[in-house]
Formats: structure tokens, sequence, C-alpha cells
């Protein structure tokens, strides 16, 4: 059993989350905490809870995020600056951070920003972009977040282009969200001590091996050496499980099963350190971190010359996976696990490292080379032996070794390919006498250049030998076409570029030894050595953030920046998501058996073997559902399938690995079946479309294309990707026993139609049902249909037990049975002026909606709606089709439909700048909509607000300075390129349909002046709760703190609308306001009467005079409409105007990108009339000020790709990453709508800033 189960089942300590399973994300961090008998020390480390063994923790103490505070004892400063940074959204990730931050201060009161950085590599967050995040840390850095170099006294956090400074803003913005002096301070003599029993334990330890018998499995700890040979030798098949980082992702995700473990706890020759006269003997059960404290301290001390291994091996360390992982896994075991993309293997072949290994019968030394990584014959060990240690040799003179790796992003992600390069030269004529190159990622193991280095010995080191050695890799490290992993083109550059790179720094090296011999570096190459650093931390920039009017009343908190309410409990891991709810009496737990072939029928299904295993109560299948299998979607699979990942079956059992093991043994015979359609391309030519096309027509197009100077046509293509919202798919279902009745908790942004497709599966009406939702760990768009299909089923099973029934998808499930955002095929004729004014535009969007409709017909038409983006085209045409595949169903993520569509709209830009020899600012300016303006549908816009946006960001960028600065940089850089580009932004809000905006809340007052607030909208991490709360907070003029919320319930709010498309705070705020103001109106004659009164007071007062204190608000929806038969209409209530502007850096050599420089700001602007709360309801904008949809404003240095096994599985694009990002931006109601915006209501009559 891993230590995360049993933390959150077995002792209920459910702070520690799930997030992947795998060792990737974080989210179950946990600190723990080692005595070493032999130095009296106590070491503290990260470690992932759901890759670390319990059995191994014998005698380790384990603190998890309950430990290190809570709001019922006293908070740790990491948990209350977290909160105070805004460094949580949904807060799902955030115990993670907050161990991994108090780890890191356990050992390091005072980090440098450089180790804040390594100690939250390994933590992922899908939600807040990490800044916030880092600012937390930030406040325990003995250094700001800024580079120092003050020059003209201006922090390079303020300055701009040619570290001008940053234009001033009126006094209208704030860098600053929390005052840091308020913060609790950090006094490290008051943490948790390491518990003395536990020395007391580790003194007294037993001499014999500590044996762990479960029902499965055997788990042998043998205390001392022989203990070791003597277990290896009776059990040769065990594995030797050191960090468990990678047995335990091979027994977890792909089947392996071990029944006997040995694992080696603190035997003395596993940890050794030895230095030698052949180099460093490094035991094999050191830690990775452990072995990068070695190696940095032994390079402080040792010269140069001898240390070339030393400082390559530290140099992949510090990129190796994150804090935990290194923390966990062994030297050793990372040597035998032979990963192919192994960053320490090549190094360590490459570096002529030998291995020391034994068995009961003795040692011997193996060379760690290419045949051992290649398990060749006899050069491995044999079953009995175990690795005791590791020497690598000192580098010698004239011997020079590099590392080189290159990974999607640079922490946490495994490599693409990496190399470990070794050239010794005979001292005195500068001939080659040894060279090894090695390769990793490129096969199924490291791969040697064994010929080509043999070929090259004896030559010197000049650029013809240069040019043969790429010639003799690229021949003999082959990459076919189809290898696995695919990018063969670009890791064969890679294979190159590493070469490249090694000739440079070695001819640096030795022009530095031997000035008169070897000539220096010409300055063109010089940059191609350069690694691409963050000039200021991780891509920080100072963010500022609006302030309210001054003439706002202190005690009104809307429009300020207010901490999410349930902050401080994400950070104590108090919050409470659906899986962290405890156990029902008797409750099941459900697992889905899904499909794995692609398009087939089923011939058969085998169930006894399932239903006969131990604790197996029910296996659902499509025959249970019957006539209610398809009613909207298809529940479970009938006669056919058609994706992996379909659902054709579901196993209920008392416990999860019960399911789980049962679920394997479910037998399914399938027939594959014609066509199988996967691409887009394969669904046009086969016609396979998921409904009728969409089309909108402005202008007549083809009269427009006669009379153009140019017409250019071209392709497009757009990537998916992968929801990856941290909490996967969860749902508890819970019988009532009384009238059928139904209680069904769910992670989903749509409690409604999780009721009604619970009901519609059970034949019950609606009233039975209650769906309850308190909060989501991250939903994007994809907790909407799929799940409600999930919960319809677990539903089912809990009607037919009469138990409760829990389902929780594990990271793999999810990602296999659901879809993520679509991938678009983007066509376009456009036709041009010679000044690039696009007078004609042809445009077709094809996306792939996967095996059924879910939302996609929806995602085609806001797509279209928005292709347009800022522009006006006089005449344009676009076409939308949603296509069928046999893929997961595709559904809305982040944007819906217009991330595709804008960049299919900007591209045709970018083509049409280059066609015409002009910027493609230029051409975005000449096209760009000005004034009131007609969209493509008919829709009257107001769009000075964009021009506005367009020009402050020009101006604060200093476009033109930076376009210039960038110029010559690149006219100077041969082999680092920078790239600049602005792009305007109009966002336009709203459902398109007055019913789909409808909102209600309710409110009630009791009787000690307290107040409950509920509403439709689902809180998954825009902080829609708190902006509810804000919004009664001003209209009952109470503070915020006397206002409660308790989750979103179909119970209290019955059909509520799916919370999504950035406009939750706006509908449901209004209702929340409708609510206050009949509550507030009801009571004026009592609040007139006794105006200096108190709640309290007023609620007695309507009690008795028996006046409701309970109030139900409703908004009926913004008027809006779209007429897709006639393609006009008027679809959205305003737009989002905004400019952004991104510097990027880019390594022509590697891909490596980095941004240029980080600074933001993000002014907003509103129509006249309208109050904070009509721009914060409106706006939709999240607390941190920036719009609630993000998508096309979102920047970070960190892409959101998230680097773990899954997505490398299922690679699906992800987003760029921006880097120097400008953005601003601005809100305007249609001039249509404007005119019924809401009236204004200030708090004690101060009038409103207009
Ligand atoms: C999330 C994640 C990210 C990662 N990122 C990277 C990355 O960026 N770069 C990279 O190179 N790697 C990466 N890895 C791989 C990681 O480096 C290896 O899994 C790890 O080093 C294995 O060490 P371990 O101690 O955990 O091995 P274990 O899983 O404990 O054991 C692995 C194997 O080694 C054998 N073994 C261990 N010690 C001995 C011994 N003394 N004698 C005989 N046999 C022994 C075991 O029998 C077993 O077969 C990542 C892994 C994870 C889970
Ligand atoms: S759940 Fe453990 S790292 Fe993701
Ligand atoms: S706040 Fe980090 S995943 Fe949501």
């Amino acid at each position: 059993m891993m230590l995360l189960p049993f933390l959150r089942r077995n002792l209920r300590l459910t702070g520690t989350k799930y997030g992947c399973g795998g060792g990737g994300c974080g989210a179950c961090t946990v600190m723990v905490s080692r005595y070493d008998r032999g130095t009296r020390r106590i070491r503290h480390y990260p470690a992932n809870a759901c890759l670390t063994p319990l059995c191994s923790l014998h005698g380790a103490a384990v603190t998890t995020v309950e430990g290190v505070g809570s709001t019922r004892t006293q908070l740790h400063p990491v948990q209350e600056r977290i909160a105070k940074s805004h460094g949580t959204q949904c807060g799902f990730c955030t115990p993670g951070m907050v161990m991994s931050l108090y780890t890191l201060l356990r050992n390091h009161p005072q980090p440098t920003e450089e180790q804040l950085l390594e100690a939250l590599a390994g933590n992922l967050c899908r939600c807040t972009g990490y800044r916030p995040i880092l600012d937390a840390g930030r406040t325990f850095c003995k250094t700001s977040g800024c580079c120092q170099s003050k020059e003209n006294g201006v922090c390079c956090l303020v300055q701009g282009v040619n570290r001008l400074p940053e234009p001033e803003e009126g006094g209208q913005t704030s860098p600053k969200l929390f005052p840091e002096e308020e913060f609790l301070p950090l006094d490290p003599t008051q943490e948790l001590i390491f518990p003395p029993e536990l020395m007391i334990l580790a003194a007294k330890q037993p001499r014999s091996p500590q044996v762990f018998t479960g029902d499965r499995m055997t788990w042998i700890s043998p205390l001392t050496l022989k203990d070791l040979l003597e277990a290896k030798s009776k059990f040769p098949q065990a594995p030797l499980v050191m960090g468990n980082t990678s047995v335990g992702p091979e027994m977890k995700f792909k089947g392996v099963f071990h029944p006997v473990i040995i694992s080696p706890d603190g035997i003395e020759e596993l940890s050794i350190i030895k230095h030698s006269c052949d180099g460093l003997t490094l035991g094999a059960g050191l830690s990775l971190a452990q072995v990068q404290d070695v190696l940095a301290d032994v390079v402080q001390r040792l010269p140069e010359e001898k240390t070339q291994t030393f400082r390559a091996v530290l140099k992949q360390l510090r990129m190796l996976a994150g804090s935990q992982i290194r923390n966990m896994a062994s030297l050793g075991g990372h040597i035998l696990s032979r990963h192919p993309d192994s960053d320490l293997n090549p190094l360590l072949a490459a570096g002529s490292c030998t291995l020391c290994v034994q068995s009961q019968e003795g040692a011997r030394q193996i060379p760690l080379d290419e045949r051992f990584l290649g398990k060749s014959l006899g050069m491995d060990l044999r079953p009995q032996e175990v690795l005791l240690s590791v020497t690598v040799p000192y580098s010698r003179k004239w011997e020079f070794v590099s590392a080189f790796r290159q990974a999607q992003r640079k922490e946490n992600a495994r490599a693409i390919v990496n190399a470990g390069m070794r050239v010794f030269f005979r001292d005195g004529d500068g001939i080659i006498t040894e060279l090894s190159i090695l390769y990793g990622g490129v096969g199924p193991a490291t791969l040697c250049a064994r010929e080509a280095c043999r070929k090259l010995v004896g030559r010197s080191w000049s650029e013809e030998t240069l040019d043969e050695a790429c010639r003799l890799v690229l021949g003999e490290v082959t990459l076919p076409g189809s290898a696995p992993g695919g990018r063969v083109e670009f890791r064969r550059t890679l294979l190159v570029s590493f070469l490249f790179r090694f000739y440079l720094q070695v001819s640096q090296s030795l022009s530095h030894m031997d000035p008169g011999r070897y000539p220096s570096l010409e300055g063109k190459y010089e940059s191609a050595l350069e690694d691409l650093h963050p000039r200021c931390g991780h891509g920080w920039g100072a963010f500022r953030y609006q302030r309210v009017d001054p003439m706002q009343l202190p005690q009104d908190p809307i429009g300020r920046p207010i901490m999410h309410l349930s902050g401080v409990k994400h950070a104590t891991g108090e919050a409470i998501y659906c899986d962290d709810m405890p156990a029902v009496d008797q409750e099941l737990f459900l697992t889905f058996v899904t499909s794995s072939r692609a398009h087939a029928a089923i011939v058969s299904m085998d169930l006894s073997e399932a239903l006969s295993l131990p604790g197996v109560v029910d296996i659902v299948t499509a025959k249970h559902l019957g006539d209610v299998n398809s009613s909207t979607e298809t529940l479970l699979a009938t006669d056919k399938v058609l994706c992996v990942g379909h659902l054709v079956c579901a196993v209920i059992a008392d416990s999860e690995t019960r399911a789980k093991q049962a679920a394997e043994k479910v037998r399914i015979v399938y027939q594959d079946l014609e066509p199988l359609v996967l691409t887009i391309q394969e669904a046009v030519q086969l016609k396979s479309f998921l409904e009728a096309e969409r089309k909108l027509e402005c202008g007549d197009v083809e009269e427009a294309f006669r009379t153009v100077d140019r017409v250019l046509e071209g392709e497009v293509r757009v990537g998916g990707q992968e929801h990856f919202y941290m909490e996967t798919q969860s749902m508890l279902a819970v019988p009532k026993g009384e009238d059928q009745e139904m209680d069904i908790y769910v992670s989903t942004q749509f409690p409604k139609y999780i009721q009604d497709m619970v009901a519609s599966t059970l034949k019950l009406p609606a009233n039975k049902v209650m769906c309850h939702v308190r909060r989501v760990g991250g939903a994007f768009g994809g907790k909407v249909v799929t799940t409600s299909i999930m919960a319809a089923i677990t539903a089912f099973a809990a009607h037919r037990q009469g138990r409760a029934v829990r389902c929780v998808l594990e990271r793999g499930e999810d990602m296999l049975i659901t879809g993520g955002r679509h991938p678009y095929l983007g066509k376009y004729k456009v036709g041009f002026m010679s000044n690039g004014r696009i007078t004609a535009l042809d445009l077709e969007h094809y996306s792939n909606g996967g095996h059924s409709l879910d939302e996609s017909l929806f995602a085609i038409e806001m797509g279209l709606l928005k292709t347009e983006n800022a522009y006006k085209f006089p005449s344009l045409r676009c076409r939308g089709r949603a296509c069928r595949t046999n893929l997961p169903s595709n559904t809305a993520l982040r944007g819906f439909g217009f991330p595709q569509a804008g960049f299919i709209t900007e591209s045709c830009i970018v083509e049409v700048a280059a066609e015409c020899g002009l910027s493609p600012e230029e051409v975005r300016e000449v096209n760009m909509y000005q004034g009131t303006e007609q969209t493509p549908y008919g829709q009257e816009i107001n769009t000075e607000g964009l021009a506005r946006c367009w020009q402050e960001c020009k101006a604060k960028a200093s476009f033109a300075l930076r376009r210039a600065a960038v110029d010559k940089f690149n006219s100077g850089s041969p082999w680092k390129k920078k790239g600049l580009a602005m792009v305007p932004l109009k966002f336009p809000v709203g459902v398109g349909n007055v019913a789909l905006g409808q909102a209600s809340a309710l409110v009630h007052v009791y009787l000690d002046g307290s107040v409950l607030v509920t509403h439709g909208g689902v809180e998954m991490g825009q902080g829609v709760h708190t902006k509810m709360i804000q919004v009664v907070s001003r209209e009952l003029k109470m503070p915020m703190e006397n206002v409660h919320l308790r989750g979103t319930s179909t119970e209290t709010i019955p059909n509520t609308n799916a919370s999504g498309g950035s406009v939750v705070a706006d509908l449901n705020g209004l209702a929340v306001k409708d609510a206050c103001q009949t509550l507030l109106k009801r009571l004026e004659p009592i609040i007139s009467k006794n105006p200096q009164g108190t709640w309290k007071d007023w609620a007695q007062a309507a009690f008795d005079r028996s006046i409701s204190l309970s109030a139900a608000g409703y908004f009926r929806g913004y008027e809006s409409d779209m007429d897709w038969e006639k393609g006009k209409g008027h679809p959205f209530e305003y737009c989002v105007y905004g400019a952004a502007c991104s510097e990027v850096e880019i390594d022509c050599l590697t891909g490596s990108h980095k941004a240029a420089s980080c600074w933001g700001h993000t002014p907003l602007f509103w129509p006249r009339g309208w109050t904070g709360l009509d721009l914060l309801g409106n706006c939709g904008r999240d607390k941190q000020g920036s719009h609630d949809s993000a998508v096309p404003l979102r920047s970070s240095s960190h892409t959101n790709c998230c680097q773990n096994p899954f997505t490398q599985r299922k690679a699906r694009t992800s987003g760029q990453t921006s880097s120097w990002t400008l953005a601003t931006l601005s809100t305007q109601h249609s001039t249509a709508a404007r005119s019924k915006a809401p009236s204004s209501r200030a708090w004690g009559c101060t009038p409103r800033r207009s």
C-alpha cells in the first residue's frame, strides 16, 4: 500500500491530494523525516505520497499539511502567505505547494530564489499560472525577485525596453496585494520536532530484517548487507525497491506484479561516499538529491580539471524531475531502471564509470557502458547481485565532459533527447585519443555512437572533424520516421545540435587552456553556448492591481483584491472536495471497464470471473440500464464501441482495489469495424460529421475577391489539449432509503444536468434527486457531459444496491475516458489590398469532435461568432463543422472555440503581412474595428475600448523601441533569435440565449444577524463564492465575515445553468443583488426606524413583525438571440477588449525559449455610469483582476502542459508559452445593451465615479 491511500482512507487525513498517482504533479507532497544513526542527523525531504510504499516508512516521521497548521489551531506562515498572495484558486494543488515550501523552510529558513524555484519545480498548478505561488515563496527569500542590478537606480522589474522606467499609472494601480509586515513571522524554533521515540527506536534497531506480509505481497527490509545478499539469493527475481519511482509506476500503470519486494533500509555499504585515486565512489542507495549535495561540495573543493564529469552530472541533476523525485529516487535505482531517456546514464557511460556489484559469491566490477545499458548478455547484473556503488572517475587534463538535455520545459519534464559526451586529447598535439558520444531518448535504450567515435579517434579538433562527426553520428544513430515518441525531425536535429555545442564548448576550453595553439572562439559562436536563463527569477513580473475609486467606502469590498475565502482552507487542507467526504456506512466503489478498441462490435462479454471475486457486488451493463441507456448520450456501450475509453460496463465492489482487480477480469471479445476515423482529414473525406454545417456570412464575398489586389489560400492546424483539472472526475451517490430519494455529490460545473441525468436514469422525478457541489478542483469545461454520464451510472448502481457508491477516476482513466480541447483544421482564402487591408475572407473550420456530440456544436458556433476577433472584414464567410471520429468526445476547454478560431484568423493576418512586406501589427491596425461597428452577424458593438487598449499597450510596451531593439539583436545573433508580437483581442461575453443566462439566488438572514447566501454558480477556482459574498456585503452593508456560503445545491437553487463561459459571477451576482434588494425593501421600514441598529436588531424586529427574512433573487438573463438560419442575431451582452505584447527569445539550436522580459499591466475601463459591482459582475473579473476566461491573455513562463506519463501517452498539443506579456483589458457593453445596464447603487449614497 502506498502512503497516499493510507493517509486518505485509513487516517482520514484528506489534505494530501491525489492528482496523478505517478509522481508527476506534487499534489500528494508530504515531508518525510528520517534520523540517521550514524551521523545523528535528521534529514527532512519532500516526497510524493503516491509513490511512497507505507512499509518503506518504518522508523520515519511523516508530516502532512494537517500537521503544519490549521484554522482550528494556528496557521503556519506558509499557509497564511500562499492564501494572502492569491496563490490558490481551485486550491487542489495548494496542500502540495504548502508542503514543498514548508520542507524547503525546514531545511533553509531563508532560502534563495533558486532554492525556491527548485523546491516548487515538482508541483503543478492548473489555475494560478504559478506567479502568485512564487510570490508567496519569495516573501521568505533573502532577496527580492529582481536581479539586484539596479542600473540608473531603476529596478529591473519596473523598467521597460532599454531599461526605460515604466510609464506612470497615475496612482490607479498598486503593485501590492498584502502588507508583508502583517505576516506571521517564520520562527524555526516553533516547528514540530522529530519524535524522540523514533530516535530511540533507531538506536534500538533490531539487527534482523523487518518483514511485512500482506495478502499478496511480502516486503523484506534487510538491515545489513549480509541480510540483503541473503534475501537477494533467496528471491533473485524480487526487485530492490529504493525510491520506488520506477518500480512503483511500473506496478501501477503497467500491471507488473512482484510477490516479494526487498527494500534495503539504512545499509551503510549502500550509502558510502569515498574518494580514491580512481575517482569518487558513491553508494547506490544515495538519493539523487544527496548525490547532488555531494557533488556540489566536491566541485567547490577540487580543481575544475578533475571535476568535468561531476559538473556535468550536477547540471543534469538540476533539471531531473522535481525535488520530490530527486529526494526519493536512488542513484542505483536510476542506473538500473535503464530508462531510455535517463538523464544520467548517457553521461555516466560517457564518463567511464564503473559499477561495484556483489552477491553472496563475492564482489566484482562491471563497466557502466552501452552494453550494460542495453542489457547485453554477460554485461549485466546477475539476478542474485545487488549494486553496491558507482565510481565516477576524476577527469584528466585535456579531458572534457559535457551533458545535454532538451525537454518540453526545463524542470519536471522527461527529456526529449539527452546526451553525454567526452573527449580526451593527447597531451602536446591535440589529437583525439578517446571519444564517447551517447544519446538518450532516441531508441529503446541509451545509444552509443561507438563506430563514429572509433573513426574520429586520431583526428584533431576542427570544423572538418565536426562535419564528419555529424555525418557519422546521423548515419549511426538512426531514427526511423515512425520511431515511437514522434518528433523525429526535431530529435534528429538535436543529435547534431548537441554535437555542435560540444564542439564549441571544447574549443572554448582548449583556447582558454592553450591560447597559443587554439584560437579563441569567434564572437558569433559564443551566443550558441549560452543557456537561456530567465533574467529575473523564473519569468516573474511586476504585476499591478487596479485600485478602487478613492471615494469608495473602506467597508465596501467590491473591486478590492479580496483573498479567496477558501484560500486559507485550501492551504491547510481543510477544504473538502468530493473524494474528501468521509465514507458512508457500507459504501461501495465503482470502476469502469472501458473499450480497448476504437471502433468495434462487442461480440461477447464474460463477467463470470470478475463476479466471482471476493468483494464484488455487481457489474452494471447496458442491459441493466435498458431503455434509459440512450437518452441524449449513450451511458454504456451496447453492441459496439466507438472509441478507446468508451464506457462498457461498471464493476461495483466493496473496495477500490477489489473493484479494479475485478475490472481486469472482465473478458470482452471485439470485432473491429470499418471505417476507423481518427483525424479531421479522414472525417472530411468520409463526410463523417456530427451535425449540419454552421455558417456566417456578411458582404458579397465573391464580388470582394474580384476587386482585391491579391489572394492567398492556406491551412492552419491547431492541436488538442488534455483537460488535466487537478481533481479527477469524482462522485458519490447516496440513496436515502426513503421515497427513492438520491443524493449525489459530484465534482461538476452543472449540478442541474447531473440531477436531470440521474433522475431520468432512475426514472424518478427530479424532485427526488439532489445534486450538491461544495467546490471543484478545477474543471475548465471538462466536468459537464461525461461527468453526468458517469454520475448517472454511479447513481444507478447505488439505487440497485441500496448502498452508497463512490466513483473517483484515476488520472489515466480520466484521460482515457474524457475528451479535451477540439483539434481544429482551418482553411482560409483571403483577399487583400497592397496596404494589408483585408476585404474578403473565406474561412472553413473543422473540429475533431470525437465520437459523440457533447458540446462540439456549441464550440463551433462560438468559434464562428468570435472568428473575426478584433477586425472588421467587410466581406466574410465562415463555415464550421464538427467531425465525428473514433476518439473520446471532445468538449469545452478554456475559451470554447475562440482560441482555435482566433488563431486561424491571426495566422491568416501574419501571412497577409508577409505577402505585403508589412509587419503583422501594421496589418492588424489597418483592419481593426473602429468606433461603433457591426459584427458579421449584425450585432452593433462599440469598440472604443479596443483602440484605447491597443494604443496603451503599444505605448507601455514601447513597441517601436522594442521592435528596433529586437531587430538589432537578431541581426547580430545567429543562434539566438527574439520574436516580438502584439495582438488585439475582442472577447464577446454572453451565452447567446436568454434562458441560458438566467440565474437565481437565495439569501437568508438569521435572527443573530448572520446571512447565508446560495446561488447557482459552482466554485471551481474562479472565486465566485467570494464574489457573491462581496455582493451581499455591499448590498446589505454588512461585513463579509457575516455572510456564509455552503456550496451549490439543486435543493436550494433549482434549474441552475452550467457554470462556465466567464459569466458565472456576472449572472449570479445580479441574482444575489436582486435577493438582497428584495430583503432591503422589506426591511426598509424597520431599518429606517432604527438606523443605528445592527442586523441582529433588525432581524429580530422583522421576525417579531412576521416579515420574512428570506428572499429569492432572480436574473432572467441578458437579452440575446442568434438565428443560425439567417446568420444574424445579438448573441452577446458586451465585449471585453484587450491587447497583449510578447517578446520571446529562442535558441535556434535546441528550440528552448524564454521570456525575454517580464512585465505586466491590466487596467480595466468600463462605461459611464457603471459601478464597481457592475464591473465585477459583468466583467467576470477574477480576484486577481484578470478576466475569467483568461485564455487569450494568460501568460506564464511555465506552459500548462503537464509533463507526466499520461500526457505523453495521449500526446496532445498544449497552448503556446507566451513570455514577455503586456495586457490591457477593457469591457464595454454593446451599444444596444448599454441602456439596459443596471443602475448603480452605492454604499452610503456615495456618488460613483463615471
Ligand atoms: C515523475 C517522475 C519524473 C521523472 N523524471 C525524470 C527525468 O526528468 N529524468 C530522468 O532521467 N529520470 C526521471 N525519472 C526517472 C527516475 O529518475 C527513476 O525512476 C529513478 O531514478 C529510479 O530510482 P528509484 O530509487 O526510485 O528506483 P526503484 O524504483 O526503487 O528501483 C528501480 C530498479 O532498480 C533496481 N535497483 C535499485 N537499487 C538497486 C541496487 N542497489 N541493486 C540492484 N538493483 C537495484 C530495482 O530492483 C528496480 O528494478 C522520473 C520518474 C518519475 C516518477
Ligand atoms: S498524486 Fe502524487 S505526484 Fe501526483
Ligand atoms: S489552484 Fe492550483 S490547480 Fe487549482
